[in-house]
């Protein structure tokens, strides 16, 4: 019994967690990720974004992405795919390219063709589009080469695009600071609003949940945001999972991951969570320790609590 056989025994899809080529090369900690009774899903942390695979203009190379998912493949592990228009990691031949609207909108298409394309059927998801709104809950345009060259429709575009390419893929927005009732979820809901006015398909919309112990609070508020989403026909997932605590407080942490499992548990349409890795060995926090999994690769009480955070269903 395992993170991911009790989200499945609780009605979900998959629990998964977020991989990297430099973790599988970590044998020990690889071990821990091949295990899919804990890990339905894979999400790549860097190998699917536009600087890893298309580093030049119509050049792809695929081959860091295509060894977490034939790594996937081998375990019967399913993928969630990440990302494909974002204003970071984008190489600086499109950042700095000086395109203009028409032409932007082509690298965008051709990018998402491409990538979607290579791995038609072996996503189960897409995030299509990542984090593109301000936290007051605005699209963002300056700071994004998209954004401010060629305005919000970039969305729907993207979105219209990917579909193409596969039609099978469930398609995500996923952004942060999204987990609660409050003005940027207000702008994501208005951002799927405006997907689905333009006649483009969207399934879902990820919560990326980088939460701090203590802070998590108690799961209805959880409950209320995924329901305003939901209410619009789509699914949530908690897509990159993790809470961080500067003093080690490791019980609360336990606690705090319970009450995020308990609200999806609560929502039908919440279709899974995946962590951001697994271990503090490996994870983008400094000093932060919020995986479930020590730096000895030892579980903590997380663990537990996750496994327990889906009742006794
Ligand atoms: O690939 C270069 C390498 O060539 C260079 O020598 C090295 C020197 O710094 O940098 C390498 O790039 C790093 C890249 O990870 C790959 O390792 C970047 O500096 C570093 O900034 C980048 O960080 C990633 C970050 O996204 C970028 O914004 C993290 O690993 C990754 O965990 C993080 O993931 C994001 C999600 O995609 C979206 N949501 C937030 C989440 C956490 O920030």
């Amino acid at each position: 019994d395992g993170l991911n056989t009790r989200a499945v025994a609780a009605g979900k899809k998959y629990f998964g967690t977020e991989i990297s080529t430099y973790v599988m090369s970590d044998s020990a900690a690889n071990e821990i990720a091949k295990n899919s009774e804990d890990f339905g899903q894979y999400t790549c942390e860097n190998e699917m974004k536009f600087d890893a695979l298309e580093p030049s203009q119509n050049t792809f190379k695929y081959d860091g992405a295509d060894q977490i998912v034939a790594q996937a493949e081998a375990n019967g592990q399913i993928m969630r795919c990440h990302n494909l228009v974002w204003h970071s990691q984008v190489p600086s031949w499109v950042s700095n390219g000086g395109f203009d609207n028409a032409t932007l909108i082509e690298i965008m298409q051709n990018h998402i063709a491409n990538v979607v394309g290579h791995y038609k059927g072996k996503c189960y998801a897409w995030d299509v589009v990542n984090e593109a709104l301000n936290e007051d809950g605005t699209y963002r345009s300056s700071d994004s080469v998209w954004g401010r060259t060629i305005g919000p429709a970039f969305i729907p575009m993207a979105f219209a695009a990917a579909a193409e390419a596969d039609p099978d893929a469930k398609l995500y927005y996923n952004d942060y600071n999204c987990d609660k009732p409050g003005a940027k979820a207000t702008g994501a809901l208005g951002l799927v609003k405006m997907v689905q006015e333009y006649g483009a398909p969207i399934h879902g919309f990820g919560m990326q949940g980088h939460m701090t112990v203590g802070q998590v609070g108690d799961a209805s508020q959880y409950v209320e945001n995924m329901q305003a989403f939901t209410a619009l026909g789509i699914d949530v997932a908690y897509t990159e999972l993790d809470i961080s605590t500067s003093s080690n407080d490791f019980e609360q942490q336990a606690t705090d991951y319970a009450t995020i499992v308990s609200a999806c548990q609560q929502v039908e349409a919440c279709v899974g969570i995946t962590t951001w890795g697994f271990t503090d060995k490996y994870t983008w926090i400094n000093n932060g320790a919020p995986l479930m999994w020590d730096q000895s690769l030892q579980k903590k009480p997380a663990y537990d609590a996750i496994l327990n955070g889906w009742g006794s269903s």
